[in-house]
């Protein structure tokens, strides 16, 4: 697939398809081509939303169960991306972590299409991996599964998938979960954190703590956890991606994403780490940011004067990561350091 050969008919109905919410009523993939066309556009920029998670990973210090670290023989770990389309978050993930970590990578979806697509692919990109649709005992056994990857599914599911995608997680090692950056999206997913941390799961990101969420305690319905990830380098300057922006009507420099992490491993994160959610908005002098903590949810403002690299910093960075200050009364008082080091 290039921009030649894209389908902008194919294109136009899927968009239609996402926005109406009409994507919830069955399989929408008619033809490879669909699956082709989604990949290079619409997936590629849901790569990038990955590739955001993936970098953030990798600075927590966090790797997959049974990666290099965990194990002095062969890989034996299995990955299953369930409701896959193109596959593209699987390949997105098995990359970045290195396919000599993973052993197999299961792919699922209601359209025996899309995991025809994804299945050819990911042989392709990765050929000493095993790659197979997932069968009825590995969707509806019960042995461990080391690694579920889900990706833009929310707003798709009906209650028996659902259901699947429950006991799915109850059985995971670890789960890796990005959906779009949407207050409604958002809450679900913050919905399934409360959830999967009550069933044993610890929290890696995007909290830095392990207590209830705080965007959902009452009073805070208004707000939702979510981040602004960077498209690839270059892509402003690309008139493709540009034209592409214009016809799908989407700001290419917005690239708003929620996610979730979580392992039966205990975190690694030290104490004391507060997250941005959403950006930081400037104003004259001053910045307001919306702060999660251990202590929950509250709106800060920081000085300039106080910390004028870091002021900078939030304004020209769209992946800002992970703070350490101390904050009364609504003001950011001392700022100790950036991120911590894994
Ligand atoms: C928006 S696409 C996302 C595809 C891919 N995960 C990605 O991030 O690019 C949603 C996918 O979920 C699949 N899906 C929807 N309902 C499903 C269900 N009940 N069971 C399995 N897959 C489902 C759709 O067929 C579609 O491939």
């Amino acid at each position: 697939m290039n921009w030649e050969s894209l389908d902008w008919e194919i294109l136009d109905r899927l968009r239609e398809k996402f926005l109406s919410g009409s994507a919830a009523q069955g399989p929408y993939w008619h033809t490879i081509t669909d699956l082709e066309c989604y990949d290079f556009t619409y997936g590629e920029r849901i790569g990038w939303k990955w590739d955001a998670v993936l970098r953030e990973l990798k600075s927590r210090g966090w790797t997959p169960p049974g990666s290099e670290a965990e194990r002095t023989s062969a890989a034996t770990a299995t990955v299953l991306d369930w409701g896959c389309g193109s596959g593209i978050a699987g390949r997105r993930v098995i990359d970045f972590f290195g396919a000599d970590n993973f052993a197999e990578l299961l792919v699922h979806d209601h359209s025996a299409l899309a995991m025809d697509y994804a299945e050819h692919r990911a042989k392709q990109t990765f050929p000493k991996i095993a790659v197979a649709r997932a069968d009825y005992r590995a969707l509806e056994g019960n042995a461990p599964l080391d690694l579920l990857v889900i990706s833009h599914v929310l707003n798709e599911l009906d209650p028996l998938a659902l259901a699947q995608l429950n006991a799915l997680c109850a059985r995971a090692k670890a789960i890796l979960w990005v959906e779009p950056g949407t207050h409604h999206v958002s809450r679900i997913l913050g919905d399934w954190r409360e959830k999967l941390r009550a069933g044993g799961m610890n929290v890696i990101a995007p909290c830095t703590h392990q207590h209830a969420c705080g965007v959902l305690a009452a009073g805070n319905e208004r707000h939702w956890c979510h981040f602004f990830a960077n498209p690839a380098a270059n892509i402003y300057a690309d008139s493709e991606w540009v034209k592409f922006g214009q016809r799908a009507g989407i700001d290419l420099r917005s690239l708003p994403y929620s996610f979730l992490v979580l392992d039966r491993r205990a975190s690694t994160m030290p104490e004391g780490f507060s997250r941005i959610i959403g950006e930081a908005r400037h104003y004259k002098g001053y910045a307001k940011l919306y702060n999660c903590d251990a202590g929950g949810v509250s709106d800060l403002m920081l000085q300039k004067r106080d910390a004028p690299a870091l002021f900078k910093a939030l304004k020209h960075a769209h992946e800002p990561g992970l703070q350490k200050w101390t904050h009364e009364n609504g003001r950011i008082t001392r700022v100790e350091t950036a991120e911590p080091q894994s």
